[in-house]
């Protein structure tokens, strides 16, 4: 059966996915509307909706158009025609005006998904997901919009973006393009209003969930720093009021940019909502010559009628399947250890592989030489740009190095910041106008440093050329790829005047040139993208990147709230999780060794501590760590996540689960973070198993290759008895303590 099809009959697109349905009319007047999204439906005739809802289709009517465009349900409005809320497309012709009234023109249906010319963006093998596009044009102006509509239908997702095209004969002027605009109700089945969940955040405390409610007017969340940012996750969830796990409705909407972007909802006097996402139009102005064509990020939306839960399972699977590429898609990556905070700038050859060879015994896979192997940079007030081997901090160049380690059997990684100039820099002292900063005026500098005019292809060229440079000294297995400031002081110069608006977009394509062409030359290359932790963490980063450095906050204890509200979101095989030393260096707290692991489990694993300092009891306690990382990854990168419980609501436990896709077995975490005296008795219902099934739930043991232990099994009971009846909620004494149960399917 087709998942697009058009129904004549009634001028009805019918966009289906395994459980939602999404419906487009065209009026008589040629408006296309925006019908229906939501649970699976069974009709495709829903004209009614705007036939015999007020107001009547202009052609009707036409003495209140006005009143029409205010009210419609548009699928993608242009600005100034009488609609007041805000446009999806704003434009300025030669002549000054800036009308935009998009019509339909046409259609088409392809059984294939194409790449968008420069962006990130969902993909799927020929056949294996259809695409609508739906043409629309201003007669008057010749602007014209496709829309692209694809269904992952077994993800339940639906891919959307918008394409301008100047048909006219004069330039025009974009002002505003956005991906994605949804015109719906503001109640959900139930007659509740929706309320708007977002993510904040800063440094060290991304992924912060907020719910809030919509009032009349716009509220939303945004990015104007020049990347995606922390302050904000380039999502917005619609939900039911008291959303669960699974109960409640959700809409998730997500952009695949990481630009500055917009995420807004609009409440019209009407009780309707508007959502729209898109590049942020502050800053942003773009010009289109005729025959030229403007490519807006892509936006995913997914909608649930059980909870949060699906909606991210539906984008966990998405991102692995759809968005996620290269060599380490599918396979497991190497358990790796950072000298970030074991060291800082303060490391040679002779450390770095003293490090190495006892994180070797540990069974650790990788060494990662982070921020400080290059120029003269021995603090962070130098260097950046020049990619240049410190010889006297590594003689023999990364090449002993690499050499070294892959004698020893370790794999070699290293930090990079490319997008960055530091002024005392060789790079800087030669080419000062490759930095963004405008001509006669200082620019305000961050970590005393500059940011490079990526918009520009000799510096991306040279940017290319020395990282290949660096690669191609040695055998180089990951690069973590860093972006430690915003974007100030904007000017590019090679831009001309009347086109600076286009730098903070060229920018963001300029980085995804940058990884992409890099990708490219070193294929089997693992990338590792972080922004300051998680200040880029965005799908449109994914897409180059499996793994993002979630945060600098390493305190086990912060990691339990902040990969939760990553988890909401993205795989637990991107977040970048390591296990660090204690007192945590950003926190001062302190938190059991195992305890950290279990929490780094769910995610990338790693270790970022100097383990030459640590005691035969740490470093067997790594050996166990490591161990239960081989025996659960394949589980935690592929499986189904389950959220049973989050501190953020108990405020004493925590509580998380991953099941197979077959759902043969689970791996529960379970961390009593504060401990009670006298706490409450809390039960466990553990979802995602199946009812059906018969399971043996074990505690693991934390053995290592030198001592064997047994897990402890527990209890044995039907998938149907751990929801419904449970299991109680082990006492534990002390704080952070942390039980991981492995539960598998038995025959009764
Ligand atoms: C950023 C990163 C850290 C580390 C430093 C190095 O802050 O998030 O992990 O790499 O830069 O300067």
């Amino acid at each position: 059966m087709r998942n697009i099809y058009f129904d004549e009959g009634s001028s009805c697109f019918c966009i289906e996915t395994r459980n939602t349905s999404y419906r487009i009319g065209i009026t008589d007047g040629l408006y296309v509307g925006h019908l229906f999204y939501g649970a699976k439906i069974p009709d495709t005739d829903l004209s009614y909706k705007t036939a015999y809802a007020p107001p009547m289709d202009p052609i009707k009517q036409a003495r209140d158009l006005c009143v029409f465009m205010d009210c419609f349900r548009f699928e993608y409005p242009g600005w100034g025609t009488g609609d007041s809320r805000e446009g999806a497309l704003c434009a300025r012709y030669k002549d000054g005006t800036t009308r935009v009234n998009l019509l339909y023109k046409g259609y088409a249906i392809s059984s294939s998904k194409a790449p968008v010319p420069g962006l990130p963006a969902t993909y799927a093998a020929e056949g294996e997901v259809e695409t609508l596009r739906i043409d629309l044009e201003d007669p008057d102006t010749k602007l014209a919009v496709s829309l692209y509509y694809s269904a992952f239908t077994e993800c339940d997702v639906i891919a959307r973006r918008a394409e301008v095209k100047n048909n006219g004969s004069e330039e025009v002027e974009l002002e505003r393009v956005l991906s994605a605009v949804l015109d719906m109700p503001a109640r959900d089945m139930h007659g509740r209003p929706f309320e708007l969940l977002t993510f904040h955040g800063t440094w060290a405390r991304e992924f912060t969930r907020e719910i809030r409610p919509i009032g009349h007017g716009t509220t939303g969340v945004a990015a104007i720093c020049g990347k995606s940012g922390n302050r904000a996750q380039n999502f917005l969830g619609l939900v039911s009021p008291g959303i669960t796990q699974d109960c409640g409705e959700v809409y998730g909407l997500q952009l695949l940019y990481s630009g500055n972007f917009s995420s807004k909802v609009e409440k019209s006097p009407n009780e309707e909502i508007r959502v729209s996402m898109g590049i942020h139009p502050e800053g942003f102005l773009w010009k289109l010559a005729p025959g030229e064509v403007f490519y807006s990020p892509e936006a995913v939306m997914t909608y649930s009628e059980n909870g949060l839960g699906t909606m991210s399972r539906n984008f966990h699977d998405l991102y692995r399947a759809h968005l996620i590429r290269g060599k380490y898609k599918d396979i497991e990556r190497p358990i790796l250890i950072n000298n970030w905070e074991a060291t800082y700038f303060d490391f040679d050859t002779d450390k770095l592989l003293s490090i190495a060879r006892q994180a070797k015994e540990c069974g650790i896979e990788m060494l990662v030489v982070d921020d400080g192997w290059f120029g003269v940079r021995n603090d962070d007030n130098t260097s950046l740009g020049d990619w240049v081997v410190n010889e006297k901090k590594l003689p023999g160049g990364l090449s002993r190095l690499g050499a070294e380690l892959k004698a020893m059997g370790m794999k070699f990684g290293i930090w990079v910041e490319p997008e960055m100039v530091s002024p005392d820099s060789d790079l800087f002292r030669a080419h000062p106008d490759w930095a963004i900063s405008i001509p006669g005026r200082e620019p305000a500098r961050s970590r005393n440093q500059l940011v490079l005019d990526i918009s520009r292809k000799d510096v991306r060229d040279y940017l290319i050329d020395a990282l290949s440079a660096v690669l191609g000294s040695t055998e180089i297995a990951y690069v973590k790829w860093d972006m430690n400031r915003h974007l100030s002081d904007l000017y590019s110069a090679q831009l001309p005047s009347s086109r600076q608006g286009e730098l903070l977009h060229r920018f963001a394509l300029g980085i995804y040139d940058l990884q992409e062409r890099l990708l490219t030359s070193f294929p089997d290359l693992l990338l590792e993208n972080c922004s300051s932790g998680g200040a880029r963490f965005d799908p449109g980063m994914l897409y180059y990147s499996p793994q993002i450095w979630t945060s600098d906050d390493t305190d086990a204890y912060e990691r339990i709230r902040i990969q939760e509200g990553a988890a909401t979101l993205y795989p637990l095989s991107a977040l970048g999780a390591h296990v660090s030393i204690c007192p945590n260096h950003v926190t001062g707290r302190t938190v059991p060794f195992m305890t950290r692991g279990h929490v780094a489990l769910a995610g990338t694993f790693g270790y970022e501590l100097d383990i030459t300092k640590l005691s035969d009891e740490e470093h067997d306690m790594i050996r166990r760590q490591v161990k239960l990382f081989h025996r659960f990854h394949e589980l935690i990168r592929t499986g189904d996540y389950y959220r049973m419980d989050a501190f953020r609501d108990t405020g004493f436990y925590d509580c998380y689960g991953v099941a197979s896709k077959d759902k043969s077995e689970m791996l529960l975490t379970m961390i009593h973070v504060m401990n009670q005296p006298c706490a409450p008795n809390r039960t466990i219902h553990i979802r995602g198993l199946d009812p059906k099934k018969y399971y043996r739930i074990e505690v693991v043991s934390d053995s290592s290759e030198k001592e064997e232990k047994k897990d402890e099994t527990i209890c044995r009971a039907y998938g149907a008895t751990l929801e419904k009846a449970g299991l109680t909620l082990p006492c534990r004494y002390g704080d952070f303590q942390s039980l991981l149960y492995h539960i598998t399917e038995i025959k009764k």
